[in-house]
């Protein structure tokens, strides 16, 4: 059993703040949301090995905090090289903030029956910055690493056990809407 970060223990009680506060009701949530994640990958020096361990094939998702009533979770999203989502939402609130390498970041458009069209510009998310998902502001996206010969990792915060939440992926082609639970990976050993 991994022993929260510090960092991720302070981080965990400003979320719960913000949700105490009202959440994505209350008017400053946003600003402070992002101002609690900019704090957290300000340095990056406190994420376990085990939590930044890449997977040859797969991007991982290492659970860093679960909140006991699911009103909030903690994610480490490590990219092997050249790794990607599929098109997919989250149907809660999110902030994503940059740890290490960098990130590229597409929105997109769902109508029924009809390809995902992506929407804006390519973002792309550097060491420190931070990013946001939610079903009121966008929240459909895919994302990959911004690179193709090293590691990347961003930290996720989400209004629920994300591992847990019903959500879906976009088939690029336009076929039906596929419906997913992302789980969380393992954390590596030693
Ligand atoms: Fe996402």
């Amino acid at each position: 059993m991994n022993s929260t970060p510090l960092p991720v223990s302070q981080f965990a009680s400003q979320l719960d703040e913000l949700v105490r506060a009202g959440g994505e009701q209350a008017p400053d949530f946003w600003p402070r949301l992002g101002a609690a994640m900019r704090e957290l990958v300000a340095k990056d020096d406190w994420l376990p090995d085990s939590m930044a361990k890449p997977h040859p094939q797969y991007y991982q998702q290492y659970c860093l905090y679960a909140d006991e009533q699911d009103r909030f979770s903690v994610v480490s999203f490590v990219w092997g090289p050249a790794q990607a989502t599929p098109i997919h939402d989250h149907t809660v609130w999110g902030v994503i903030g940059m740890l290490r390498g960098a990130e590229l970041c597409q929105s997109y458009e769902i109508a029924p029956n009809k390809p995902p069209k992506a929407v804006g510009a390519v973002e792309r998310l550097e060491p420190g910055q931070i990013g946001f998902v939610a079903p009121s502001i966008g929240d459909v996206h895919r994302v990959s690493n911004a690179f193709d010969d090293r590691v990347s990792i961003s930290i996720h915060a989400y209004g629920g056990n994300i591992g847990k939440i019903n959500r879906h992926v976009f088939p690029d082609d336009g076929a039906p809407v596929k419906p997913f639970v992302s789980g969380y990976s393992e954390p590596a050993a030693g």
